[in-house]
Protein backbone atom coordinates (compact mmCIF):
# COMPACT_ATOMS: atom_id res chain seq x y z
CA UNK A 1 0.00 0.00 0.00
CA UNK A 2 1.53 3.49 -0.93
CA UNK A 3 0.36 6.68 0.65
CA UNK A 4 1.36 10.02 -1.99
CA UNK A 5 0.81 13.14 -1.69
CA UNK A 6 -0.86 14.47 -5.06
CA UNK A 7 -0.76 10.96 -6.40
CA UNK A 8 -1.40 9.78 -9.75
CA UNK A 9 -4.20 8.18 -11.84
CA UNK A 10 -1.70 6.91 -14.80
CA UNK A 11 -3.19 6.58 -17.89
CA UNK A 12 -0.60 6.75 -20.42
CA UNK A 13 0.06 5.31 -24.13
CA UNK A 14 1.21 3.77 -26.82
CA UNK A 15 2.79 2.01 -29.44
CA UNK A 16 2.94 -0.27 -32.83
CA UNK A 17 4.41 1.77 -35.00
CA UNK A 18 6.34 0.81 -38.63
CA UNK A 19 9.57 3.33 -38.01
CA UNK A 20 9.28 6.36 -35.98
CA UNK A 21 8.20 9.63 -37.58
CA UNK A 22 5.06 11.39 -36.82
CA UNK A 23 2.88 14.50 -35.97
CA UNK A 24 4.53 16.73 -38.68
CA UNK A 25 7.95 15.63 -39.56
CA UNK A 26 9.44 16.86 -36.39
CA UNK A 27 11.62 13.74 -36.21
CA UNK A 28 13.70 15.40 -38.52
CA UNK A 29 14.55 18.13 -36.30
CA UNK A 30 14.71 16.43 -32.97
CA UNK A 31 17.93 14.55 -33.02
CA UNK A 32 20.01 12.48 -30.35
CA UNK A 33 23.02 14.47 -31.04
CA UNK A 34 21.20 17.69 -30.69
CA UNK A 35 23.05 18.68 -27.52
CA UNK A 36 26.89 17.17 -28.23
CA UNK A 37 28.54 20.48 -28.74
CA UNK A 38 26.50 22.78 -26.27
CA UNK A 39 26.13 20.17 -23.31
CA UNK A 40 28.22 17.04 -24.09
CA UNK A 41 27.56 16.70 -19.95
CA UNK A 42 23.73 16.62 -20.30
CA UNK A 43 23.35 12.64 -20.27
CA UNK A 44 26.06 11.67 -17.43
CA UNK A 45 24.72 14.43 -15.29
CA UNK A 46 20.50 13.87 -15.35
CA UNK A 47 21.85 10.03 -14.85
CA UNK A 48 23.23 10.53 -11.47
CA UNK A 49 19.85 12.67 -10.25
CA UNK A 50 17.78 10.11 -11.98
CA UNK A 51 19.06 7.71 -9.95
CA UNK A 52 19.49 9.88 -6.82
CA UNK A 53 15.87 9.94 -6.96
CA UNK A 54 14.72 6.37 -8.05
CA UNK A 55 17.07 5.05 -5.15
CA UNK A 56 15.00 7.04 -2.46
CA UNK A 57 11.56 6.12 -3.77
CA UNK A 58 10.92 3.73 -6.99
CA UNK A 59 7.72 4.82 -7.91
CA UNK A 60 9.16 8.49 -8.96
CA UNK A 61 9.50 6.61 -12.42
CA UNK A 62 5.41 6.01 -12.54
CA UNK A 63 4.97 9.84 -11.49
CA UNK A 64 7.39 10.91 -14.24
CA UNK A 65 6.22 8.27 -16.65
CA UNK A 66 2.71 9.89 -16.24
CA UNK A 67 4.01 13.73 -16.71
CA UNK A 68 5.79 12.76 -19.85
CA UNK A 69 2.64 11.26 -21.29
CA UNK A 70 0.53 14.49 -19.79
CA UNK A 71 2.95 16.77 -21.40
CA UNK A 72 3.30 15.47 -24.56
CA UNK A 73 -0.92 14.54 -25.19
CA UNK A 74 -1.97 17.92 -23.81
CA UNK A 75 -0.54 20.94 -25.79
CA UNK A 76 2.84 19.23 -27.19
CA UNK A 77 5.85 18.24 -25.15
CA UNK A 78 6.77 21.52 -24.33
CA UNK A 79 6.90 21.29 -20.47
CA UNK A 80 3.74 23.45 -20.37
CA UNK A 81 2.57 20.84 -17.51
CA UNK A 82 5.56 22.32 -14.98
CA UNK A 83 4.53 26.13 -15.30
CA UNK A 84 2.77 27.10 -12.13
CA UNK A 85 -0.38 28.23 -12.08
CA UNK A 86 -0.80 31.91 -11.09
CA UNK A 87 -3.67 34.45 -9.63
CA UNK A 88 -5.25 34.49 -13.46
CA UNK A 89 -4.28 31.09 -14.63
CA UNK A 90 -4.97 27.50 -13.70
CA UNK A 91 -2.09 25.53 -15.15
CA UNK A 92 -2.13 21.95 -16.37
CA UNK A 93 -0.86 21.01 -13.32
CA UNK A 94 -3.93 21.50 -11.82
CA UNK A 95 -6.41 20.80 -13.88
CA UNK A 96 -8.52 18.76 -11.33
CA UNK A 97 -8.01 16.43 -8.63
CA UNK A 98 -8.42 13.29 -10.05
CA UNK A 99 -5.87 13.97 -12.88
CA UNK A 100 -2.96 15.24 -10.15
CA UNK A 101 0.19 14.52 -11.04
CA UNK A 102 2.89 12.97 -8.71
CA UNK A 103 4.86 16.34 -6.89
CA UNK A 104 8.20 13.64 -6.78
CA UNK A 105 7.54 13.26 -9.97
CA UNK A 106 8.12 17.13 -10.92
CA UNK A 107 10.96 17.10 -7.92
CA UNK A 108 12.98 14.56 -10.11
CA UNK A 109 12.89 16.95 -13.64
CA UNK A 110 13.58 20.04 -11.38
CA UNK A 111 16.29 18.22 -9.52
CA UNK A 112 18.22 17.39 -13.13
CA UNK A 113 17.58 20.52 -14.16
CA UNK A 114 19.25 22.46 -11.16
CA UNK A 115 22.48 19.65 -12.02
CA UNK A 116 22.51 20.77 -16.07
CA UNK A 117 22.37 24.43 -15.59
CA UNK A 118 25.44 24.22 -13.38
CA UNK A 119 27.41 22.41 -16.07
CA UNK A 120 26.06 24.22 -19.33
CA UNK A 121 23.60 27.12 -17.99
CA UNK A 122 20.62 28.26 -20.28
CA UNK A 123 21.21 25.26 -23.05
CA UNK A 124 18.58 22.46 -22.19
CA UNK A 125 14.94 23.07 -22.77
CA UNK A 126 12.95 21.38 -20.00
CA UNK A 127 10.89 19.44 -22.46
CA UNK A 128 14.06 18.01 -23.34
CA UNK A 129 14.90 17.12 -19.89
CA UNK A 130 11.15 15.72 -19.35
CA UNK A 131 12.34 13.16 -21.93
CA UNK A 132 15.57 11.91 -20.58
CA UNK A 133 13.90 11.14 -16.95
CA UNK A 134 11.85 9.57 -18.04
CA UNK A 135 14.01 7.67 -20.35
CA UNK A 136 16.52 7.23 -17.35
CA UNK A 137 13.74 5.56 -14.86
CA UNK A 138 12.12 3.37 -17.36
CA UNK A 139 15.85 1.92 -17.46
CA UNK A 140 16.34 1.97 -13.81
CA UNK A 141 12.63 0.32 -13.73
CA UNK A 142 14.31 -2.37 -15.44
CA UNK A 143 12.55 -1.59 -18.58
CA UNK A 144 13.97 -1.21 -22.29
CA UNK A 145 16.86 1.02 -22.96
CA UNK A 146 16.46 3.52 -25.95
CA UNK A 147 18.14 6.73 -26.97
CA UNK A 148 15.66 9.65 -26.90
CA UNK A 149 15.77 12.72 -28.82
CA UNK A 150 16.58 16.54 -28.46
CA UNK A 151 15.85 19.68 -29.79
CA UNK A 152 12.41 20.84 -28.39
CA UNK A 153 11.86 24.40 -26.73
CA UNK A 154 9.47 24.86 -23.42
CA UNK A 155 6.28 26.46 -23.91
CA UNK A 156 5.17 29.87 -22.41
CA UNK A 157 1.40 29.03 -21.69
CA UNK A 158 -0.32 26.13 -19.72
CA UNK A 159 -4.40 25.67 -19.48
CA UNK A 160 -5.94 23.66 -17.00
CA UNK A 161 -9.41 23.48 -19.75
CA UNK A 162 -6.87 22.04 -22.00
CA UNK A 163 -5.50 18.73 -19.79
CA UNK A 164 -9.45 18.11 -18.92
CA UNK A 165 -10.24 18.33 -22.47
CA UNK A 166 -7.84 15.51 -23.74
CA UNK A 167 -6.29 13.28 -21.15
CA UNK A 168 -8.11 10.52 -21.36
CA UNK A 169 -9.64 8.74 -17.92
CA UNK A 170 -9.59 5.27 -16.19
CA UNK A 171 -13.35 5.00 -16.41
CA UNK A 172 -13.64 5.97 -20.20
CA UNK A 173 -14.92 2.85 -21.85
CA UNK A 174 -12.88 1.34 -24.72
CA UNK A 175 -14.68 3.38 -27.42
CA UNK A 176 -13.83 6.98 -25.85
CA UNK A 177 -10.00 5.45 -25.29
CA UNK A 178 -9.62 4.04 -28.71
CA UNK A 179 -11.09 7.28 -29.98
CA UNK A 180 -8.89 9.58 -27.88
CA UNK A 181 -5.98 8.16 -28.73
CA UNK A 182 -6.82 8.17 -32.42
CA UNK A 183 -7.70 11.82 -32.51
CA UNK A 184 -3.83 12.25 -31.73
CA UNK A 185 -2.88 9.58 -34.68
CA UNK A 186 -2.05 6.94 -32.01
CA UNK A 187 -3.79 3.33 -33.18
CA UNK A 188 -5.41 0.94 -30.59
CA UNK A 189 -2.14 -0.98 -31.00
CA UNK A 190 0.18 1.87 -30.05
CA UNK A 191 -2.19 2.66 -27.07
CA UNK A 192 -2.11 -0.66 -26.18
CA UNK A 193 1.64 -0.64 -25.91
CA UNK A 194 2.04 2.77 -24.17
CA UNK A 195 -0.72 1.64 -21.61
CA UNK A 196 1.67 -1.36 -21.07
CA UNK A 197 3.79 1.05 -18.79
CA UNK A 198 0.88 0.75 -15.68
CA UNK A 199 3.02 -2.27 -15.27
CA UNK A 200 4.59 0.61 -12.69
CA UNK A 201 1.90 2.54 -12.21
CA UNK A 202 -0.24 3.25 -9.43
CA UNK A 203 -3.73 5.10 -9.12
CA UNK A 204 -6.34 6.21 -6.11
CA UNK A 205 -8.65 4.39 -4.61
CA UNK A 206 -11.25 6.21 -5.88
CA UNK A 207 -10.37 5.29 -9.65
CA UNK A 208 -11.09 1.41 -8.98
CA UNK A 209 -12.56 0.53 -5.53
CA UNK A 210 -15.81 1.13 -6.92
CA UNK A 211 -15.25 -2.48 -8.48
CA UNK A 212 -15.70 -4.13 -5.05
CA UNK A 213 -17.98 -1.79 -3.26
CA UNK A 214 -20.71 0.00 -5.52
CA UNK A 215 -19.95 -1.81 -8.87
CA UNK A 216 -23.77 -2.12 -10.21
CA UNK A 217 -27.75 -1.92 -9.33
CA UNK A 218 -27.25 -5.38 -10.19
CA UNK A 219 -23.74 -6.69 -8.78
CA UNK A 220 -22.18 -5.24 -6.05
CA UNK A 221 -18.10 -6.08 -7.21
CA UNK A 222 -17.52 -6.48 -10.99
CA UNK A 223 -18.39 -9.78 -11.97
CA UNK A 224 -14.92 -10.55 -14.05
CA UNK A 225 -12.69 -9.59 -11.55
CA UNK A 226 -10.32 -12.45 -10.03
CA UNK A 227 -10.62 -13.17 -6.25
CA UNK A 228 -7.24 -12.88 -5.74
CA UNK A 229 -7.52 -9.18 -7.12
CA UNK A 230 -10.91 -8.33 -5.18
CA UNK A 231 -9.53 -9.59 -1.93
CA UNK A 232 -6.39 -6.95 -2.33
CA UNK A 233 -8.35 -4.04 -3.54
CA UNK A 234 -10.75 -4.69 -0.54
CA UNK A 235 -6.56 -4.48 1.64
CA UNK A 236 -5.28 -1.29 0.12
CA UNK A 237 -8.42 0.28 0.16
CA UNK A 238 -10.98 -0.38 2.96
CA UNK A 239 -14.61 1.42 3.45
CA UNK A 240 -13.46 5.15 4.31
CA UNK A 241 -10.19 5.05 3.27
CA UNK A 242 -7.51 7.67 3.28
CA UNK A 243 -7.66 9.63 -0.58
CA UNK A 244 -4.68 9.79 -0.65
CA UNK A 245 -3.63 6.30 -0.72
CA UNK A 246 -3.28 4.71 -4.15
CA UNK A 247 -3.17 1.42 -5.38
CA UNK A 248 -0.50 -0.44 -7.85
CA UNK A 249 -1.88 -1.04 -11.40
CA UNK A 250 0.14 -4.49 -11.48
CA UNK A 251 0.10 -6.26 -8.20
CA UNK A 252 2.38 -9.27 -9.61
CA UNK A 253 5.82 -7.07 -9.92
CA UNK A 254 4.88 -3.49 -9.14
CA UNK A 255 8.62 -1.63 -9.15
CA UNK A 256 9.87 -4.15 -12.25
CA UNK A 257 9.07 -2.66 -15.81
CA UNK A 258 8.03 -5.68 -17.08
CA UNK A 259 5.23 -7.64 -18.97
CA UNK A 260 3.88 -8.75 -15.93
CA UNK A 261 1.11 -6.67 -16.56
CA UNK A 262 -0.43 -7.61 -19.65
CA UNK A 263 -0.24 -11.49 -17.77
CA UNK A 264 -2.63 -10.30 -15.31
CA UNK A 265 -5.16 -8.74 -17.66
CA UNK A 266 -5.26 -12.21 -19.08
CA UNK A 267 -6.31 -13.33 -15.34
CA UNK A 268 -9.03 -10.84 -15.06
CA UNK A 269 -6.60 -8.66 -12.17
CA UNK A 270 -6.24 -5.42 -13.61
CA UNK A 271 -6.75 -2.70 -11.69
CA UNK A 272 -8.36 -0.21 -13.44
CA UNK A 273 -11.96 -1.53 -15.19
CA UNK A 274 -10.10 0.20 -18.43
CA UNK A 275 -7.36 -1.46 -18.16
CA UNK A 276 -8.83 -4.98 -18.32
CA UNK A 277 -11.45 -4.18 -21.10
CA UNK A 278 -7.70 -4.22 -22.86
CA UNK A 279 -8.20 -8.09 -22.58
CA UNK A 280 -11.96 -7.94 -22.93
CA UNK A 281 -11.93 -6.21 -26.34
CA UNK A 282 -11.49 -7.92 -29.18
CA UNK A 283 -9.98 -5.19 -30.63
CA UNK A 284 -7.15 -5.20 -28.22
CA UNK A 285 -7.25 -8.64 -26.52
CA UNK A 286 -4.50 -10.15 -29.75
CA UNK A 287 -2.67 -7.69 -28.66
CA UNK A 288 -2.97 -8.09 -24.69
CA UNK A 289 -1.51 -11.95 -25.98
CA UNK A 290 0.96 -10.91 -27.82
CA UNK A 291 2.88 -8.83 -25.14
CA UNK A 292 1.83 -11.27 -22.42
CA UNK A 293 3.61 -13.99 -24.74
CA UNK A 294 6.80 -12.17 -25.69
CA UNK A 295 8.49 -9.14 -23.77
CA UNK A 296 10.76 -8.00 -26.28
CA UNK A 297 8.04 -7.39 -28.71
CA UNK A 298 6.42 -5.29 -25.98
CA UNK A 299 9.20 -3.47 -25.61
CA UNK A 300 10.01 -2.63 -29.23
CA UNK A 301 6.30 -1.54 -29.52
CA UNK A 302 6.67 0.76 -26.05
CA UNK A 303 9.75 2.72 -27.46
CA UNK A 304 8.83 3.11 -30.99
CA UNK A 305 5.31 4.67 -29.21
CA UNK A 306 7.13 6.58 -26.71
CA UNK A 307 9.39 7.91 -29.18
CA UNK A 308 6.36 8.98 -31.40
CA UNK A 309 4.69 10.66 -28.39
CA UNK A 310 7.79 12.30 -27.95
CA UNK A 311 7.00 14.29 -31.51
CA UNK A 312 3.60 15.53 -30.47
CA UNK A 313 3.29 19.32 -31.50
CA UNK A 314 7.05 20.00 -30.22
CA UNK A 315 8.27 23.36 -30.82
CA UNK A 316 11.64 23.65 -32.50
CA UNK A 317 11.55 27.34 -33.38
CA UNK A 318 12.41 30.47 -30.75
CA UNK A 319 9.70 33.02 -30.78
CA UNK A 320 6.92 34.51 -28.78
CA UNK A 321 5.71 30.86 -27.70
CA UNK A 322 8.80 28.94 -27.42
CA UNK A 323 11.87 29.56 -25.31
CA UNK A 324 14.38 27.61 -23.17
CA UNK A 325 13.17 27.99 -19.22
CA UNK A 326 16.15 29.19 -16.55
CA UNK A 327 13.29 27.93 -14.36
CA UNK A 328 10.62 24.66 -15.15
CA UNK A 329 8.01 26.02 -12.99
CA UNK A 330 7.67 29.74 -14.52
CA UNK A 331 7.93 30.90 -18.38
CA UNK A 332 11.54 33.74 -18.52
C1 LIG B 1 0.19 8.73 -38.00
O1 LIG B 1 0.87 7.62 -37.40
C2 LIG B 1 1.48 6.75 -38.33
C3 LIG B 1 2.00 5.57 -37.58
O2 LIG B 1 2.85 5.96 -36.56
C4 LIG B 1 2.56 7.51 -39.09
O3 LIG B 1 3.16 6.67 -40.04
C5 LIG B 1 1.96 8.71 -39.79
O4 LIG B 1 2.98 9.48 -40.38
C6 LIG B 1 1.20 9.57 -38.79
N1 LIG B 1 0.50 10.62 -39.50
C7 LIG B 1 0.64 11.90 -39.18
C8 LIG B 1 -0.17 12.87 -39.98
O5 LIG B 1 1.35 12.28 -38.27
C1 LIG C 1 5.62 16.04 -43.93
O1 LIG C 1 6.46 15.76 -45.03
C2 LIG C 1 5.75 15.35 -46.21
C3 LIG C 1 6.76 14.93 -47.26
O2 LIG C 1 7.91 15.74 -47.22
C4 LIG C 1 4.86 16.50 -46.65
O3 LIG C 1 4.11 16.11 -47.79
C5 LIG C 1 3.90 16.85 -45.53
O4 LIG C 1 3.12 17.95 -45.87
C6 LIG C 1 4.64 17.15 -44.24
N1 LIG C 1 3.69 17.32 -43.17
C7 LIG C 1 3.69 18.39 -42.40
C8 LIG C 1 2.62 18.42 -41.36
O5 LIG C 1 4.49 19.30 -42.51
C1 LIG D 1 20.31 4.78 -1.65
O1 LIG D 1 19.37 4.68 -0.59
C2 LIG D 1 19.87 4.13 0.60
C3 LIG D 1 18.75 4.05 1.64
O2 LIG D 1 17.52 3.93 1.05
C4 LIG D 1 20.99 4.98 1.14
O3 LIG D 1 21.54 4.37 2.29
C5 LIG D 1 22.05 5.13 0.07
O4 LIG D 1 23.03 6.04 0.52
C6 LIG D 1 21.46 5.65 -1.21
N1 LIG D 1 22.49 5.68 -2.24
C7 LIG D 1 22.76 6.77 -2.93
C8 LIG D 1 23.87 6.64 -3.92
O5 LIG D 1 22.16 7.82 -2.78
C1 LIG E 1 -12.86 12.56 -8.76
O1 LIG E 1 -12.72 11.76 -7.60
C2 LIG E 1 -13.76 11.90 -6.69
C3 LIG E 1 -13.46 11.05 -5.49
O2 LIG E 1 -12.19 11.35 -5.03
C4 LIG E 1 -15.10 11.50 -7.36
O3 LIG E 1 -16.16 11.72 -6.46
C5 LIG E 1 -15.32 12.32 -8.61
O4 LIG E 1 -16.45 11.86 -9.29
C6 LIG E 1 -14.12 12.23 -9.54
N1 LIG E 1 -14.27 13.14 -10.69
C7 LIG E 1 -14.05 12.77 -11.94
C8 LIG E 1 -14.25 13.82 -12.97
O5 LIG E 1 -13.69 11.65 -12.25
C1 LIG F 1 -23.04 3.67 -5.67
O1 LIG F 1 -23.21 4.11 -7.02
C2 LIG F 1 -24.41 4.85 -7.21
C3 LIG F 1 -24.55 5.15 -8.69
O2 LIG F 1 -23.33 5.31 -9.32
C4 LIG F 1 -24.32 6.12 -6.36
O3 LIG F 1 -25.51 6.88 -6.53
C5 LIG F 1 -24.14 5.74 -4.89
O4 LIG F 1 -23.95 6.91 -4.13
C6 LIG F 1 -22.95 4.84 -4.72
N1 LIG F 1 -22.88 4.37 -3.35
C7 LIG F 1 -21.75 4.36 -2.66
C8 LIG F 1 -21.85 3.79 -1.28
O5 LIG F 1 -20.70 4.78 -3.09
C1 LIG G 1 -7.06 -15.68 -11.16
O1 LIG G 1 -5.68 -15.36 -10.99
C2 LIG G 1 -4.87 -16.51 -10.77
C3 LIG G 1 -3.46 -16.00 -10.54
O2 LIG G 1 -3.44 -15.14 -9.44
C4 LIG G 1 -4.92 -17.43 -11.97
O3 LIG G 1 -4.17 -18.60 -11.71
C5 LIG G 1 -6.36 -17.78 -12.28
O4 LIG G 1 -6.41 -18.52 -13.47
C6 LIG G 1 -7.20 -16.53 -12.42
N1 LIG G 1 -8.58 -16.84 -12.65
C7 LIG G 1 -9.22 -16.49 -13.77
C8 LIG G 1 -10.67 -16.86 -13.81
O5 LIG G 1 -8.69 -15.90 -14.69
C1 LIG H 1 9.44 -11.70 -29.79
O1 LIG H 1 9.36 -10.48 -30.49
C2 LIG H 1 10.58 -10.11 -31.07
C3 LIG H 1 10.40 -8.67 -31.62
O2 LIG H 1 9.38 -8.66 -32.57
C4 LIG H 1 10.94 -11.12 -32.14
O3 LIG H 1 12.16 -10.75 -32.73
C5 LIG H 1 11.05 -12.48 -31.50
O4 LIG H 1 11.28 -13.46 -32.50
C6 LIG H 1 9.80 -12.82 -30.74
N1 LIG H 1 10.02 -14.04 -29.97
C7 LIG H 1 9.22 -15.10 -30.10
C8 LIG H 1 9.56 -16.26 -29.22
O5 LIG H 1 8.25 -15.11 -30.86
Amino acid sequence: MLKLENAVLVVWAVALMHGVAQAANFSTVLRNDYYDQTCPQLESTVARTSWYKYNNSAVVAAGVLRIYFHDCWVAGCDASVMLMSTDTNQAEKDAQENLSLSGDGFDAITQAKLAVEEVCPGVVSCADLITLVTRDLIILAGGPRYEPLYGRLDGRTSRAEDAIAVLPRARDPMDKLIANFASQNFSSQEMLALLGGHTIGFAHCSEFDYRVYNYSTTSKVDPILNATAEESMFGVCPIGVDPLIVGNLDNTTPEDFDNAFFHNLQNREGVLESDQALFEDPRTRPGVNAYAANQTLWYRDFVATMMKLGTLNVKTIPGPDAEIRRDCAFIN
